[in-house]
């Protein structure tokens, strides 16, 4: 008996250091219909994106986005994505921030979306360029007051020395826009990422996912592949 007490009592204090790689999920679907996929691959996005706003995925905008230094050191972090078209995926943030300045020096960029509710990834290779200051202008008009503030105050990816820092200079941005619209500041706006490779991948039963990468030719056309899982 104490002998069972004590392998429980070991079980239960195991850690999830230990206990990690017993996390495992099948990954059921239907898989990816050939047939039925879009020649375009924005268009494909387009129908995905769709189907985790329909199946109310919580924050179905948001990404995972990768930057590099010039010397290939990599940095990611979560973003929302705030548009895309034909032109690309469109995203916004301070452009003084850790990813603006590796931006700044190596334009090469990727997205991934995880739709895990459905099993679904996208990931997006390509280069980023920043938008018009028409475009920036515009979103930055539609975001709540506060957000706005925001913008001003948050020196992003900064050393600060306390949250109160933070405190003082909203107050200060509310009396400087005090019964006025607040503007754009000039460090804040927006990137497009302008695809060349576009992966959507579907779980599916034992590992043996479904991956096809659309890739853009030199005359401007898609191509499209499977891959291995
Ligand atoms: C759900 C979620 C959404 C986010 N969306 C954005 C965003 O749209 N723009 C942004 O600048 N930071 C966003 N962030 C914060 C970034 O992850 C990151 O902390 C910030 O942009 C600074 O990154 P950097 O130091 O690598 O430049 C978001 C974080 C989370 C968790």
């Amino acid at each position: 008996m104490k002998f069972l007490e004590s392998t429980i009592n070991l079980f239960q204090k195991k850690s999830l250091r230990q206990l990690v790689s017993n996390f495992r999920n099948e990954y059921i679907s239907n898989g990816i219909d050939e047939a039925s996929l879009k020649s375009n691959p924005i268009d494909q996005f387009e129908d995905w994106f769709n189907e985790a706003v329909d199946n109310k995925l919580i924050e179905p905008n948001v990404m995972h986005l990768s930057t590099a230094t010039p010397y290939g050191k990599p940095s990611g972090r979560i973003m929302l994505l705030k548009g895309f078209d034909e032109r690309g995926f469109t995203f916004f943030t301070n452009y003084t921030s850790r990813k603006a300045n590796e931006l700044a020096e190596n334009k090469f960029a990727v997205m991934t979306f995880l739709w895990l509710g459905l099993f679904k990834q996208v990931r997006i290779e390509g280069t980023v360029e920043i938008i018009s200051t028409k475009e920036s202008d515009d979103y930055f008009n539609s975001r709540p007051r506060g957000s706005q503030i925001g913008a001003w105050v948050s020196a992003q990816s900064k050393p600060i020395s306390d949250r109160t820092e933070l405190e003082q200079k909203v107050d200060e941005i509310e009396k400087r826009f005090e019964g006025k619209a607040v503007t754009r500041p000039d460090n804040w706006g927006g990137y497009r990422l302008v695809p060349v490779c576009i992966e959507f991948w579907q779980g599916r039963a034992s590992r043996l996912h479904d991956r096809i990468q659309y890739n853009l030719e030199k005359d401007h056309s898609w191509t499209k592949q499977r891959l291995s899982p």
